[in-house]
């Protein structure tokens, strides 16, 4: 976050400075690399780092000298209550108060970190003065949250729909117009609480809207329909949209099951009780052990014995993060039930090996890490799609005869239906009742006037004729 933002403010000609704590990493980016893979990073990093607009200093003092406007990217890691962790944040905050304290002008310390509404002007502020020596007229603070999505920081970071900061200070105000000025994106101000809350409520939103098309393709599987046209439907009403309406085995990330189990405790901790955000972490495991249900039912018998392979071991495509990956809950509910689970992933395979290691021997036992999809496919009674990466949509007639089962259960709906029929493939598609279960018996009608006049009856009883349909 704190590269890409970095790297964004340069590229819109901003001179920026950059400090990590870890040595290594500082040397890695003055180099011009990106010490982790993101599509295009490297290329902006290098570019910005030889035009000499992102400089990578050495010491916070250096860097206090130099930046008016300062962004804390620091981590605020989730605790086993569902409050995320303020410890980083508030020793990053000691560290740079002291390094502020040689410092005569005014600065701006802005928090980019998702932090619950309040901690900006309540911890960060006071964490900054005491350790400077100094007052709200010499270290203003303020809150802008990123929304950054994984695989598309680059874009997000340079392009992003709205840039949101929360500031009260007049003069930081002004910083803040004069830095974003060189952004096209609107710039919404407003109070830092409201700041911080908007973090929140954007991902607990994306959350819910992902966990209501969940529910939706349980019920579209029953009723023998695609959810992907509900979906459609739907989306393309512009008050809603279609993004985030794909239906699959669950959200992963790092981001949002924190964020929302932040969001819903921060709100009991102020007394109130937030319902719907409340049930998206449980929607969320309810669809993920759908999606295992799925998997199940197509291993003959009890399950038991059988052999499942899992393609794609990532949260989501293009990265290796296996952070909350459905993948890691689905594997140890079908090793739970006895089956034996191979397990494939282009990128993420290493990341999976460190996660097993530390699990269960009854876990342990039961997975295999394949290096080929060819590995994992062998004998297999079933396989699931995790994360639709284009080798997997590539599939070949030779994969299909290495299962004992060809059958493939899709848990994004991403694998071509003329592609499953030409190599052999029986297809389950997660959320499409038309492929995976029969649909109910209801009376079908027999002409259009038939239908247009049971829809008109539907929508107001007593009328008849095309102006009834509401
Ligand atoms: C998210 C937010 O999008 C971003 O704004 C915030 O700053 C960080 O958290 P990220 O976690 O990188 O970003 O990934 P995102 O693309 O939002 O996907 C999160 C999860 O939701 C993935 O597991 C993805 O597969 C899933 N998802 C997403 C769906 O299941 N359906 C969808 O329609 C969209």
């Amino acid at each position: 976050m704190g590269l890409a933002t970095a790297a964004a403010f340069a590229r819109h000609g901003v001179p920026t400075f950059g400090y990590d704590v870890v040595p290594e990493r500082r040397a890695t980016v003055r180099a011009g690399h990106a010490p982790f893979h993101e599509d295009g990073l490297e290329a902006l990093i290098r570019g910005e780092v030889r035009r000499g607009r992102l400089t990578i200093v050495e010491s916070l003092e250096e860097l206090a000298r130099r930046a008016s406007v300062i962004f804390l990217c620091l981590p605020t890691p989730p605790r086993s209550d569902g409050r995320i962790d303020l410890r980083p944040i508030r020793a990053g905050a000691r560290q740079l108060g002291r390094a502020l304290a040689g410092v005569d002008a005014f600065r701006l310390v802005v928090v980019k970190s998702t932090v619950v509404p309040g901690t900006t002007e309540s911890v960060v502020g006071p964490e900054l003065r005491r350790a400077a020596g100094k007052g709200p007229d010499q270290i203003a603070v303020a809150a802008s949250p990123e929304f950054l999505a994984e695989g598309r920081m680059v874009e997000d970071a340079l392009h992003p729909d709205r840039v949101v900061v929360g500031v009260s200070d007049p003069r930081a105000v002004r910083l803040v117009e004069s830095l974003y000025a060189c952004f096209e994106s609107p710039l919404l101000l407003m109070a830092p609480a409201a700041a911080e809350m908007t973090k929140y409520v954007a991902n607990s939103f994306l959350a819910m809207k992902i966990s209501f098309a969940n529910e939706l393709s349980r019920f579209s599987e029953q009723v023998g329909i695609d959810v992907d046209d509900v979906a459609r439907g739907l989306g393309s009403d512009r008050r809603v949209g279609r993004r985030f309406l794909d239906a699959g085995p669950g959200f992963g990330g790092s981001c949002f099951s924190k964020d929302v189990q932040a969001f819903v405790r921060s709100a009991r901790d102020h007394g109130v009780r937030l319902r719907l955000a409340g049930q998206v972490m449980p929607v969320n495991d309810e669809q993920t052990r759908h999606a295992t249900s799925l998997i199940l039912r197509e291993i003959p018998g009890t399950g038991r014995r059988g052999t499942a392979a899992i393609l794609g071991l990532a949260f989501k495509e293009g990265t290796d993060d296996l952070r909350e990956s459905r993948a890691l809950p689905i594997v140890e509910q079908l090793a739970a039930r006895g089956v034996s689970v191979r397990v494939h992933d282009p990128v993420a395979s290493v990341k999976f090996r460190a996660w097993l290691a530390d699990q269960k021997p009854s876990v342990r036992r039961r997975v295999t890490v394949a290096a080929t999809v060819d590995e994992a496919l062998d004998g297999a009674d079933v396989a699931a799609l995790q994360v639709p990466w284009p080798e997997y949509l590539a599939w070949s007639r030779a994969w299909s005869k290495r299962m004992r089962h060809p059958v493939l259960v899709d848990l994004r709906r991403a694998f071509p239906i003329e592609r499953a029929k030409a190599v052999g493939l029986r297809l389950v598609r997660l959320g499409d009742g038309r492929a995976s279960v029969e649909p109910p018996r209801v009376p079908r009608a027999r002409s259009a006037a038939r239908t247009s006049a049971t829809v008109g009856a539907f929508a107001r009883p007593t009328a008849v004729g095309p102006e009834a349909v509401g």
